[in-house]
């Protein structure tokens, strides 16, 4: 059976102590779900070394953001050493918040991917496309940018280290979600980029689909042959919720 990665992204939500209760249920949960789930949690990184102890290594940890260097005069940020310490082994980058909300972009987040990669963390980078641009048929045309800004510091070695987000802005939040064609066909696709990239071993990199995802939509999702897992924002903030989304894995 294949495995099936399911994420949840806590973006700016739960204290460190509603991130340990949370990550204390899922724990819980853990036993009682299909064995290719690997289930992993990117909390806020106040709560980041809590809930790596908490986890105990049952569930994967994630950060979700770093900066590119290795320490100095950058105010609020923090570095991938810091992140590793705290117990986080990936962290997201080009989120579609940070690249609208935080003008994050090209050269930057490949800064990111070189340090992330460096460090040893893994990088879940997430790459996706407008409204306008899908009404404007340019979903491939961004898809492709976006995979190969981020792409370009990565060395063939470190291919099989990475992991892909298919996150379609305007799914993000909204509650609708892509249809199955649409999130199959984008995944081809980037298949088809990843395997240009990196030969062979771009067929193991995991493709994930974020943007809406909960349990009344998970099941058909995981499904797809394309799809190697989910990245959930709002539905992964409750244990109920976001088990429901981890018991389809199946
Ligand atoms: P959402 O968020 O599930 O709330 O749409 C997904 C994400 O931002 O990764």
């Amino acid at each position: 059976m294949k495995e099936l990665v399911i994420a949840g992204n806590w973006k700016m939500n739960k204290t460190r102590r509603e991130a340990v209760a949370l990550t204390l249920a899922l724990r819980e949960a853990r036993p009682d779900l299909p064995a290719a789930v690997r289930l992993r949690v990117f909390p806020p990184f106040t709560g980041l070394a809590a809930v790596a102890e908490t986890a105990g290594g049952e569930i994967e940890v994630g950060a979700q953001n770093l900066h590119p260097e290795r320490a100095g005069a950058f105010t609020g940020e923090i570095s991938a050493r810091m992140l590793l310490e705290a117990g986080a082994e990936y962290v997201l980058i080009g989120h579609s918040e940070r690249r609208v909300l935080f003008a994050e972009m090209g050269s930057f987040l490949a800064a990111k991917m070189r340090a992330a990669l460096a460090a040893g963390l893994r990088p879940l980078v997430c790459i996706g496309e407008r409204l306008d641009d899908r009404e404007s048929e340019r979903t491939r045309a961004v898809l492709t940018q976006q995979l190969e800004e981020v792409l370009a510091p990565v060395q063939p070695e470190d291919g099989p280290r990475l992991e892909i987000a298919y996150e379609p802005v305007w799914a993000i939040g909204t509650g609708r979600v892509a249809t199955l064609a649409q999130i199959a066909d984008a995944h081809s696709y980037i298949r088809e980029r990843l395997v240009a990239r990196f030969g062979p071993p771009g067929r193991s990199v995991p493709v994930l689909y974020g943007g809406s995802v909960d349990a009344t939509n998970a099941k058909e999702i995981l499904g797809l042959d394309g799809v190697d897992g989910v990245l959930v924002g709002g539905a992964s903030l409750e244990a109920t919720s976001f088990l429901a989304i981890a018991r389809y894995a199946g």
